[in-house]
């Protein structure tokens, strides 16, 4: 089949994912055939602000690309790598901050607020690292000469910025890089058991690889309504967390559930029992494909050794371009 170009994509490596990151993998998955994919973990980028706490960076690698398998990225269909065993990357990140002025960086939105973020953690990330975590983002996607890179709305400017830097070095070297275009994916939300976002530093995530027993206690602490004291009371399903994942996980009978829970005629524990049958059935075959990889070691080693391998040609075609504009002649 004829791709339709190269993507290119990548993540932290934060250990664990959580059900919401499914949506953003299966995304991934669903691209494979119809273009030419890297999917790659953002090691340097988890220096930029975990400098001085790399003690768990290695295991994370290896529980989150545990996900990424189970949940369908294919390493027969796409590159899979490490951006940290790939020097292109360092070298075309040092290129782009020689021609990057300050004030890009200083002006990415998220800049200001991920700083102050930290500080109220006591965590100092005013580093140069930091601020040029966007360059050496640009210089992963346009090392791969990517057409188009999947990324969450947040990422909007980052993915600007590599325009920019990307059209700046064509401009005062000529042209080597592509421009690539966002493929922002519908991504349902999906709130953490508390109501607020998920995310591990609120500690109410369910965990791609949680057990049933794991999935039950999840779906139990669900913030339900909490003007239901009786079952027969009627309920909002508005304001439940427990009726959005209906909503994803059951659409077909949405309705039929809001309906009941609105008539009083559903109690919350039943409600909660459904979710976590459907749920279970949707999570049990990843669950236990995720349980194969991560007990075979050398399963992961070896999709990143050979990935890693294909990804350091590509890179090595890139920066066979990249020197000699530079230095001419
Ligand atoms: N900044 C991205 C994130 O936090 C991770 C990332 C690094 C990335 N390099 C990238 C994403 C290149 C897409 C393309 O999610
Ligand atoms: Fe939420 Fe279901 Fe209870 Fe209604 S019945 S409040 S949807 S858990």
């Amino acid at each position: 089949m004829v791709k339709k170009g190269r993507i290119l994509s990548g993540m932290r490596p934060t250990g664990r994912l959580h059900i919401g990151h499914l949506s953003v993998l299966e995304n991934w998955a669903s691209l494979q055939d119809s273009y030419q994919c890297f999917f790659f973990v953002a090691d340097l980028h988890a220096l930029t602000t975990s400098f001085d706490e790399t003690e768990n960076i290695r295991e994370n690698i290896r529980q989150m690309l545990a996900d990424w398998l189970a949940a369908g990225i294919d390493p027969e269909k796409s590159v899979i790598f490490l951006q940290s065993k790939i020097p292109h990357h360092a070298e075309l990140h040092l290129l782009f901050s020689m021609i990057t002025p300050l004030s890009w960086l200083e002006r990415v939105p998220t800049y200001k607020d991920i700083v102050l973020q930290h500080r109220e953690r006591g965590k100092d990330v005013t580093t140069y690292g930091f601020l040029g975590y966007p360059l050496l983002q640009a210089a992963d996607i346009l090392m791969y000469r990517a057409n188009a890179v999947p990324v969450g709305e947040d990422q909007l400017p980052h993915l600007e910025l590599c325009r920019e830097v990307g059209r700046r070095f064509n401009h005062i070297y000529g042209h080597v890089f592509p421009d690539p275009q966002a493929l922002l994916a519908r991504v349902p939300l999906l709130p953490g058991v508390d109501g607020r976002k998920m995310s591990k530093s609120y500690a109410n995530v369910i965990e791609l690889a949680a057990t049933a027993k794991e999935l039950q206690t999840g779906v139990n602490s669900m913030v339900t309504d909490p003007a239901r004291i009786r079952k027969t009371d009627p309920g909002h399903p508005e304001v439940c967390v427990v009726h959005k994942y209906h909503g994803i996980y059951r659409a077909d009978e949405l309705s039929g559930l809001e309906a009941e829970c609105k008539a009083g005629g559903i109690g919350c524990v039943a409600c909660k029992r459904m979710l976590t049958g459907t749920m279970e059935e949707f999570m049990a075959p990843i669950r236990e494909k995720r349980e194969s990889i991560i007990n075979n070691r050398s399963y992961i080693d070896d999709i990143l050794e050979a990935g890693t391998k294909r990804a350091t040609e590509e890179a090595r075609r890139t920066m066979d371009m990249v020197w000699p504009k530079v230095f001419k002649g």
